[in-house]
């Protein structure tokens, strides 16, 4: 098929007077189906009921150093913990503290303390007239939402696939002393599934901010989550780089487990320089005596090791990789070549990045919605919920069953074609 941009007025008419014609039957079809949030989908929580069986009222509770984890204790988390997410993480465990069911919560929990307290003994940011944080764009919504709450201003910088625009980080961190932070997900990122290149990561390690107290929010959310056996991304473990740049205590790194056993039942974990774990440590033990240790133990004596885990991250891919690539042989089927969009391929992680025209992704997830398909909110990629061209549309595969994601992103598309084909009539007219 031509391109849209190369049709004349009348084929594009003709094009979209069909294209109604389909949208009218999908209307008819009443489907719910929701391709918004990046949840693991039914069979991916069943493939962790093991878990539950790892312990039993006939179960030693305790460590191998000898702490019964029925009791109250150990603020940082189990040892075997440790050694289990130091590996997943890449970290040694010494660097890490293993919290509780969430990584959000632990990163909001950082942006809190830097309020109030300040980091390494620099000014609290709630004293300072202007805090502001760079956002890899199109990025997490969550992230923005902490940031935004704490009325954090926040600059968006453009993604690429080797990651944030540099220039521009390097630039502005070294001059404006206001810039406190930048939130990364430097693996399959939410949500293109970008990983940072080599340089990329150097040039984060090598910084060099004019706040002492600037911080790079790594948030390796997605580390393990890879689609395929033979096509994995690697990235390089910040924190070592950044010893080694002579930069240690630049980085909070972040992780869980939400998608690897349950999402708000795993268990999340901290890794970062001896220098800012004590830092932290000095407000943690006047928060609590010790997160969930029996959870953490569960995990422990579900996996064994990081050998286990890596093993059922294989069980979850077998069961995702389909659905992407569902979305993708629909998106090359109803799209490529009409010049109306642009797709992300991404080899882990949780979403595809979709960008359509400039001007189109409202009104497609608002028609795609009214035929009861449910996409995540245009905007919400951007901080504030404002992307200026009104173009990226993140769209999530794992949830929905095989059936209905595959309806889902015929409909999707067709509403691509519907918006894209009246948009490019109003301007011919
Ligand atoms: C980049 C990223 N970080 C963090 C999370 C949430 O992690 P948690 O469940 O550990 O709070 C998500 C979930 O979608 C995510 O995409």
């Amino acid at each position: 098929m031509k391109a849209y941009s190369e049709m004349t007025k009348e084929e594009l008419s003709a094009e979209l007077e069909e294209l109604k014609k389909q949208y009218h039957k999908y209307q008819e079809m009443d489907l719910k189906l929701d391709m918004s949030r990046g949840k693991p989908c039914r069979e991916q929580l069943d493939i962790s009921m093991g878990m539950m069986d790892a312990l039993n009222s006939q179960a030693d509770l305790t460590c191998e150093d000898g702490t019964d984890c029925r009791n109250y204790g150990v603020l940082t988390g189990i040892q075997e913990a440790k050694v289990l997410i130091g590996d997943m993480m890449e970290n040694n465990p010494d660097n890490i503290i293993i919290y509780g069911n969430s990584s959000l919560n632990v990163m909001y929990d950082t942006v809190s303390r830097a309020m109030t307290h300040g980091i390494l003994g620099n000014t609290p940011w709630c004293k300072l007239d202007k805090v502001k944080f760079l956002c890899p764009v199109p990025g997490y919504d969550r992230h923005f939402a902490i940031t935004e709450y704490f009325g954090i201003e926040m600059i968006p910088v453009p993604m690429s696939p080797e990651g944030p625009d540099m220039d521009m980080v390097e630039k502005l961190v070294s001059e404006d002393d206001a810039i406190k932070g930048i939130w990364c997900v430097p693996k399959y990122s939410n949500p293109q599934g970008y990983s940072y290149s080599d340089e990329t990561v150097r040039r984060f390690a090598r910084l060099k901010p004019a706040a002492k107290d600037f911080r790079i929010f790594w948030d390796n959310a997605y580390g393990i989550h890879h689609l395929y056996d033979d096509q994995q991304d690697y990235l390089i473990e910040i924190l070592a780089e950044c010893k080694r740049a002579g930069n240690p205590d630049l980085v909070y790194k972040f992780a869980s487990t939400s998608k690897i056993t349950f999402p708000g039942s795993g268990i999340a974990a901290l890794a970062t320089s001896p220098n800012n774990l004590e830092d932290i440590l000095k407000q943690m033990k006047n928060q609590t005596i010790g997160h969930d240790k029996v959870n953490q133990l569960r995990h422990v004596r579900f996996f064994k090791d990081i050998h286990g885990m890596t093993e059922h991250m294989r069980k979850h891919a077998d069961i995702i990789r389909p659905k992407f690539e569902a979305v993708l042989e629909a998106f090359d089927r109803n799209l490529a070549g009409l010049g109306i969009g642009e797709w992300t391929k991404p080899k882990g992680g949780y979403f595809i990045s979709f960008d359509a025209l400039p001007g189109c992704a409202k009104s497609i997830v608002k028609l795609a919605k009214k035929a009861g398909v449910t996409m995540t909110g245009a905007g919400a990629t951007w901080p504030y919920g404002k992307d200026p061209e009104d173009k990226n549309i993140r769209v999530a595969p794992t949830y929905p069953t095989l059936d209905d994601l595959k309806t889902a992103a015929e409909l999707f598309t067709l509403c691509v074609r519907i918006i894209s084909a009246e948009k490019l009539l109003s301007e011919m007219n």
